[in-house]
């Protein structure tokens, strides 16, 4: 058996610092409470979790950039901390915001600069930013200087930049944050690429769609701790119910309306809407059976609006971060 692209076993970080008088106070705290997770070789495998549930702290370990407290990880076999080069040389990584490009220089020079840094061979050096350039769709604004690029196409030259010493494994950092909806959609088609391409990538990101949309399997991470590990397709079907019926109403005709569901015995939820409407979320096997239920209402226009969908993941993310039983 190769070893998988990522083992990380019992994982725990904790931060001090230090303030006061001699600086005598100290404050820890735990970002990394006990993780253990392994994604394969070619796997797109996603870390998602609200702000603060440690995931940038977990890359950054597996980057070598930061020391586990304790635990450990291995990078296609390779100890995070006790083989370091070994895992720089394997890796590739972005991390979000913009910092670390020379926006006055155009996309070739930066990426020119950097080849250099890394020590890349001349002679493998430009035909690779070529090939570079065109993976990351900026081809045709290579020689622009960077400062006048969008967001969205600035982060997509950053992870050419992590792309330059062809490494096996890439870790994206949130990297859709601050990109508006088509340049994030752009950076997605690209991810999806370098996964066809049969690169391992880890992904962290807050946004459950995004992660649904391109993760093999993801791991939910809230305070520290993974909460669910698996696939975006399993991970729907926790929650009981393949439906759910919204229904917004006016306030006054919620009693009704619940009492109309009683007998279907569906799990309703009443949610605040606008201008003193009441919205009740409906979770429900039956879906048909609802809105048979609901057609008197929807004719005496007692119903304001009806909405029914399909579990997203979203629905399952929420349920899980806000610590109810999936
Ligand atoms: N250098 C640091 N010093 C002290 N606390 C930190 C440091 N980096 C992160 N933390 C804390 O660790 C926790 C996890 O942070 P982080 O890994 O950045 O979360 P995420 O990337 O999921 O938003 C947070 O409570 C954060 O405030
Ligand atoms: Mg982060």
């Amino acid at each position: 058996m190769p070893d998988p692209a990522i083992s990380v076993d019992h994982l725990h970080k904790t931060f001090t610092s230090r303030s006061g008088f001699w600086r005598r106070k100290a404050k820890t705290t735990t970002a990394i409470k006990d993780i253990s997770f392994t994604v394969e070789r070619g796997e797109l495998f996603g870390l998602l979790g609200p702000n603060g549930a440690g995931k940038t702290t977990t890359v950054k370990i597996l980057a070598t950039i930061l020391l586990p407290t304790s635990g450990g990880a291995t990078i296609l076999g390779h100890d995070v901390v006790r083989e370091t080069q070994a895992v720089r040389e394997r890796i590739g990584f972005t991390f979000g915001g913009a910092r670390g490009l020379y926006t006055r220089l155009s996309a070739v020079d930066n990426l020119l600069y950097f080849a250099e840094l890394y020590g890349l061979a001349p002679a493998v050096t430009r035909r690779r930013i070529d090939e570079l350039l065109a993976l990351v769709g900026l081809d045709d604004r290579r020689d622009d200087r960077v400062e006048t690029y969008s967001s969205g196409m600035q982060q997509r030259l950053h992870l050419a930049r992590a792309l330059l010493h062809d490494p096996e494994l890439i870790y994206l950092d949130e990297p859709t944050v601050g990109i508006d909806p088509v340049g994030a959609r752009e950076l997605r088609k690209t991810v999806r690429e370098l996964a066809r391409r049969g690169k391992t990538i880890l992904l962290t990101t807050h946004y459950m769609a995004e992660a649904e949309e391109l993760c093999d399997r993801i791991a939910i991470i809230k305070e520290g701790d993974i909460v669910a590990l698996d696939s975006p397709a399993s991970l729907k079907k926790r929650i009981p119910g393949d439906s759910l019926v919204e229904i917004e109403v006016r306030a006054a005709d919620l009693a009704l309306l619940q009492a109309a569901l009683k007998d279907l015995r569906a799990k309703c939820q009443t949610l605040a809407g606008d201008d003193g409407n009441k919205k009740l979320s409906v979770r429900t096997r039956q879906p048909e059976a609802v809105m048979q239920a609901m057609a008197p209402f929807i004719a005496s226009q007692q119903v304001r609006n009806l909405e029914v969908r399909n579990q997203t993941l979203e629905d399952v993310y929420i349920s899980i971060i806000q610590g109810k039983k999936p």
